[in-house]
């Protein structure tokens, strides 16, 4: 981190009362039950010993983020399109002038006078060199050095500390102190969890009752994982059906255009880009691209997409098969095909060992990220230097540009893991909407059930086999700053002309009621007029009654009987994997076509979509089937198993180009 020289002193000009220290009550901030395993406190530091004290300040102005979102998004909004620069972003959240001011005069008090004291350049850190003598009397602790009983690594620490009363709601938490962040040398291949880091996930559990598992984020990507696509049959090239007649059983790039009515060869805008995400080691293959180019988008053989490796992100060749190539060739082969001639980006995050989450991808695009909230969770997402021995190379944080639209097609249970975890990374998409970045994310392919058809049993929280219990939302998809995108097909024996009905075939869109999230404004009458006239049959111990929390997915685009070309062959795959890129190919062609007239991305999509529902085609056949139940029926207007329906760029285009 660095810290800018504009020290905070300006802010205490003239205002600076007269010192009254030790006048203040004090209270504990943070305390130790215990030390983490194999920590041993040795000697106590010398009081003339300097520490880097660093104070992480609490944030303002997340009380009307969601507002200010509004603003920027809501087509009703005479700000619509008027996004923010990250430097804005970072302004308005900061922690506000009487944060600075009451935590500067504490430390003044204790003698850290002003010049001292430099704040970070994303605002939410104060940072001062002081002596062990002075952190003690300010914190009232004592400072030891402990050392790890196997490594002899060593590490600065206490037991708790106290601060002022009135400074506690200023103050987010203060290093060095209790948290062990100090990296362990740990040995050269995955191991098992040690004592310590299960103790800290035992004690952790999701909204319903469900047992946090360690790993849970970082694990997407790998081969086991159940939102990566479904494979059907291999098909020889000489059967593969390419008319528009056949889209009912064959989807080539074609029907997708036939269906949503997409231009081809579309004008690119120089400014416009397109991200499409990708977890190692999942990696797409490049004679796949061209096998699939040769026979669907000439132009592009021998095009490959921009390359960003994050966090040690290669395409991997070690392992080929549907397990490993089959999300990145789907995702590629269609989001290039369908957006040429403008280009996409590849977002390649993780290493092959360790993997990456969503939080290990957030925080390569914005660096304010890594430190919020005190960062990411150890025992969810990476740490790069990989500790297993994969990538070596320092963990990503910053430095890498979010493309205007990026689409991902995994995603987690919202189940797996606490909520503070999915609000905090929820809250960083609702920051990235206000700077103009639309996020997608596919909602699921097990209808109300969970990644691999599980679902939750209503006493123990566990998940089970998926004939009964609790339905099992997908994360990010009740996230209400991003846009989850659900399935469709193509009726059997109907023609791209006739309306689709939800995916049926393979897999069943993901969609429901979040257990976390409260319900967005722009969803409000959408969600009501669902309740009103088409009540589904279930209670509580199904799924969440309240009416009051977010409903998903948003939008819905085919998912069924795709054909791409994977390890040689021609296959069919099915998924919302398939559903996200095509949906998050016809919004970039919309930003281009809004970037030739001057006009800005359409970032946050949903509260455009939710105010002119008339511009998507309604689904009102199918249903998302899962746990023991036909799940919700797709119905007319907004429903959870398609959201609004799938695009119409004819109607689309004229709308958004209307909007400032
Ligand atoms: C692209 O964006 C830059 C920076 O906002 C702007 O100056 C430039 O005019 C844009 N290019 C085009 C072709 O619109
Ligand atoms: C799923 O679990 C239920 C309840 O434990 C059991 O009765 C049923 O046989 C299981 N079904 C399958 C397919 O494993
Ligand atoms: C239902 O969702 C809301 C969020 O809107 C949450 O506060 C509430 O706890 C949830 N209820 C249950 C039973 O999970």
């Amino acid at each position: 981190m660095r810290f800018s020289l504009l020290a905070v002193c300006g802010l205490l000009a003239g205002a600076i009362a007269a010192p009254t220290a030790h006048s203040r009550r004090h209270v504990v901030h943070e305390r130790r039950s215990r030390l983490p395993a194999n920590w041993r406190r040795s000697t106590k530091l010398s009081s003339d010993a300097v520490l880097p004290l660093r104070i992480a300040l609490t944030q303002s102005n997340l009380d009307r983020a969601e507002e200010f979102l509004m603003d920027v998004s809501h087509p009703d909004s005479p700000n619509f399109g008027k996004h923010w620069t990250s430097k804005q972003v970072a302004e308005t959240f900061a922690p506000s002038d009487e944060t600075v001011a009451a935590v500067t005069q504490w430390l003044l008090e204790a003698g850290i006078v002003p010049d001292r004291v430099k704040q970070s350049q994303s605002l939410n850190w104060l940072h001062a060199e002081v002596t062990v003598e002075e952190a003690e009397a300010l914190l009232k602790t004592k400072y030891y050095r402990y050392t790890h009983s196997q490594t002899g690594q060593a590490h600065v620490a206490c037991d708790e500390y106290s601060i002022p009363e009135d400074i506690q709601r200023h103050v987010d938490f203060i290093t060095p102190t209790l948290h062990f962040d100090a990296k362990i040398q740990a040995p050269k291949k995955r191991r098992a969890l040690d004592e310590r880091e299960i103790d800290i996930v035992k004690r952790q559990t999701s909204a319903i009752g469900h047992d946090v598992q360690p790993g849970s984020a970082h694990a997407i990507g790998s081969p086991g994982d159940a939102s990566l696509p479904k494979k059907g049959a291999n098909i020889p090239f000489s059967t593969v059906l390419t008319e528009l007649e056949n889209c009912d059983v064959s989807i080539v790039p074609s029907c997708l255009r036939a269906l949503y009515l997409i231009p081809e060869d579309f004008p690119a805008h120089p400014n416009n880009s397109y991200g499409i995400v990708e977890y190692t080691p999942q990696a797409y293959l490049p004679d796949d691209l061209d096998m699939f180019f040769r026979n669907f988008s000439p132009a592009l053989v021998g095009k490959r997409p921009t390359f960003e490796s994050i966090d040690g992100g290669y395409l991997q060749t070690e392992v080929e098969d549907f397990g490993y190539n089959g999300e990145s060739d789907l995702d590629l082969e269609y989001a290039m095909s369908l957006v040429y001639p403008q280009t996409v980006t590849l977002y390649q995050t993780g290493d092959s060992v360790e993997g990456a989450s969503f939080n290990n991808f957030l925080d390569a695009l914005d660096s304010s990220y890594c430190t919020y909230e005190g960062g990411d969770d150890a025992t969810q997402d990476s740490v790069y230097p990989d500790p297993y021995g994969g990538y070596q190379g320092p963990e990503d944080c910053g430095g890498f540009t979010a493309s205007k639209v990026i689409s991902t097609s995994y995603a987690y249970n919202e189940a797996d893991l606490t909520p503070f975890y999915e609000i905090r990374q929820c809250n960083e998409y609702l920051k990235l909407g206000l700077q103009g970045i639309t996020f997608l994310y596919s909602s699921g392919d097990y209808g109300v059930a969970g990644n691999g058809g599980q679902c939750i049993d209503t006493t123990t929280g566990a998940y089970n086999n998926g004939t009964s219990g609790m339905f099992n939302p997908s994360f990010p998809g009740t996230c209400p700053y991003i846009t989850s995108v659900g399935a469709t097909q193509v009726k059997p024996g109907a023609t791209v002309t006739q309306p689709e009905e939800a995916a049926e075939s393979v897999i069943y869109s993901g969609g429901g009621f979040s257990n976390v999230f409260s319900m967005p404004s722009y969803q409000a009458s959408a969600v009501k007029s669902y309740f009103a006239s088409h009540a589904p049959p279930y209670g509580p111990d199904r799924y969440n009654t309240s009416q009051t929390s977010r409903g998903f997915p948003d939008v819905a685009a085919n998912g069924v009987n795709y054909v791409i070309a994977i390890d040689s062959a021609f296959s069919y795959v099915y998924g919302t994997s398939a559903s996200s890129p095509t949906f998050g190919s016809v919004i970039t062609l919309l930003n281009a076509a809004r970037m030739d007239v001057g006009k800005s991305s359409l970032g946050f999509l949903n509260p455009a979509l939710y105010a002119n529902p008339g511009i998507m085609n309604d689904i009102t056949a199918g249903g998302n089937q899962g746990c023991g139940t036909p799940g919700f029926t797709a119905v007319e207007g907004w429903d959870p198993v398609t959201g609004l329906g799938t695009p119409n760029f004819l109607k689309m285009l004229p709308y958004f180009l209307s909007l400032p």
